[in-house]
């Protein structure tokens, strides 16, 4: 007997990795032949050669997004976004309030990363210990410089001058700044504050020391289901040093948490996410939830687990190692997702290393090391199929996921400006995922692309546990 597979339509909302990695996950379905209609931020190589239709929309914007859903709607039987920008400007309420095709993403309400003064709020009502002591500093409130500058000075005497100073809006101001990373003296934490606060209100918060993680699950309105944690590398350089990045690379071990966490951290952090999930979802179940992974960037501290921030989508790379190892069909996920019966879902046992290779530019490489960039190749076609071919060798156990790149009339691959290629290798332990993710990363000739090369390292994870200990040890 033949067995004819069912055929679906999905529109994937895509700006790099993030987004190859879901394609790529549709393409592997084994029960239903996926047709992809894909509104990308550039002509990604991998995203054109799988679908059906591919459209180019530099800016994401809402507007283009939907008229490209709207010539195919009749194909498309649901939508799925990894970026934050077009759910922040209400992609889900426009398709589906105008063509009623069901997205995998929560409705602009939702989009908790428009405003982290609100984040703040919402975990003071539901879980306080998660908020370090801060403080809203809103431009309403003062009539002149000095009186702000006056409070802020004496929130910096109560705070000991270790601070984080947020913008409410994403990318508002000059974004987030540290103590000790981003300034080291009060004039200038002032600098930093007032170029935000003309933008408007500025959280100012205490600095807390600790090891990152990464808490993403699925949701369907009705159900959370944690997925495993993940670790993130933001700043650009090997141990840890540089400008915050969008992600340099991750790692997610065999099990459900990382090796510098505790069982009882995991558990607390789910505990946590529960507590924000359900004050969200009210009695019963909210579908305007729907597709928000509540992905939040825990630290660990000598006090437990306290957040960082909240997000609507799916971290970057952060998801990729969890919809690799991925046991069950993406599209029936989807599919679970929309209907509100997502339950659980089969994450294969194995560790998973991602590492992402970036144009020179990226994270002020070329200026903190002109003498290591080739700068005869600053601007070559990108080759991955050597990279590529790896997954013969190490039987599928390696993934090549261009983002930040085009692919052009001659065929020829070209790094854009962000993160341009991540590689992911998966093993029965950290280490073996590592060495299969570098060997891809050895690979990949052209463009001068740079990488960390301290990614998962046994030195980096055995810092973060010797950290956690020094910090429980003086709790
Ligand atoms: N990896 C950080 C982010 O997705 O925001």
């Amino acid at each position: 007997m033949v067995n004819i597979m069912e055929r679906v339509g999905v529109l994937v909302v895509s700006y790099g990795s993030r987004e190859t990695a879901m394609v790529d996950a549709f393409t592997r379905s084994q029960e239903y032949l996926v047709d992809l209609y894909v509104a990308d931020r550039q002509r990604n190589p991998f995203n054109v050669k799988r679908a059906r239709e591919h459209v180019v929309i530099p800016t994401l914007d809402v507007e283009a997004i939907f008229k490209f859903a709207e010539k195919h709607k009749d194909k498309i039987d649901f939508g799925i976004v990894g970026p934050e920008k077009p759910i922040i400007e209400g992609i889900r309420d426009v398709i589906e309030g105008n063509l009623g095709i069901p997205m995998i993403c929560p409705i602009k309400k939702y989009a908790i990363e428009g405003s982290k003064v609100a984040q703040r709020l919402l975990f003071q009502e539901v879980a306080p210990e998660v908020n370090p002591r801060f403080k809203i500093f809103d431009p309403k409130n003062y009539s002149s410089l000095s009186d702000v500058k006056g409070d802020l000075f004496t929130w910096l005497d109560e705070l000991g001058n270790k601070v984080a100073v947020k913008p409410d809006a994403p990318a508002a101001g000059k974004g987030v700044g540290v103590w000790g990373d981003h300034f080291n003296t009060r004039e200038e934490v002032l600098a930093h504050f007032l170029a935000n606060f003309k933008e408007g209100p500025v959280i100012v918060e205490e600095k807390i020391e600790g090891e990152e993680s990464s808490f993403q699950a699925f949701c369907d309105g009705k159900h959370l289901v944690p997925l495993p944690e993940t670790r993130d590398y933001k700043r650009a350089f090997d141990g840890d040093k540089g400008p915050n990045t969008g992600g340099m690379g991750t790692y997610k071990d065999r099990g459900n948490y990382l090796p510098f966490m505790s069982l009882e951290d995991w558990e607390k952090e789910k505990r946590i996410v529960e507590k924000i999930f359900e004050r969200l979802k009210g009695e019963s179940c909210n579908p305007e939830l729907r597709g928000m992974p509540f992905y939040v960037a825990f630290m660990h501290t000598s006090k437990g687990p306290m957040i960082l921030e909240n997000n609507s989508r799916p971290g970057d790379p952060e998801i990729m190692p969890i919809l690799a190892l991925l046991e069950d069909d993406f599209v029936d996920v989807c599919f679970r997702i929309i209907d509100g019966n997502l339950t659980h879902v089969n994450i294969d046992k194995k560790a998973a290393v991602g590492v992402y290779k970036v144009p020179p530019k990226y994270g002020g490489y070329i200026d903190a090391f002109p003498h290591l960039v080739n700068k005869s190749e600053i601007g070559t076609p990108v080759v991955l199929e050597e990279a590529e071919s790896l997954a013969n060798k190490y039987c599928d156990n390696i993934r090549i996921y261009p983002g930040s790149m085009e692919i052009r009339e001659d065929n020829k691959v070209f790094a854009l400006s962000s993160r341009a290629v991540f590689v992911l290798g998966i093993g029965d332990s950290i280490q073996e995922a590592r060495s299969v993710a570098m060997e891809g990363i050895s690979v990949i000739k052209g463009g001068a692309l740079w990488n960390r090369t301290d990614i998962a390292s046994k030195e980096h994870i055995e810092k973060s546990i010797m950290h956690m200990s020094i910090l429980r040890k003086h709790a």
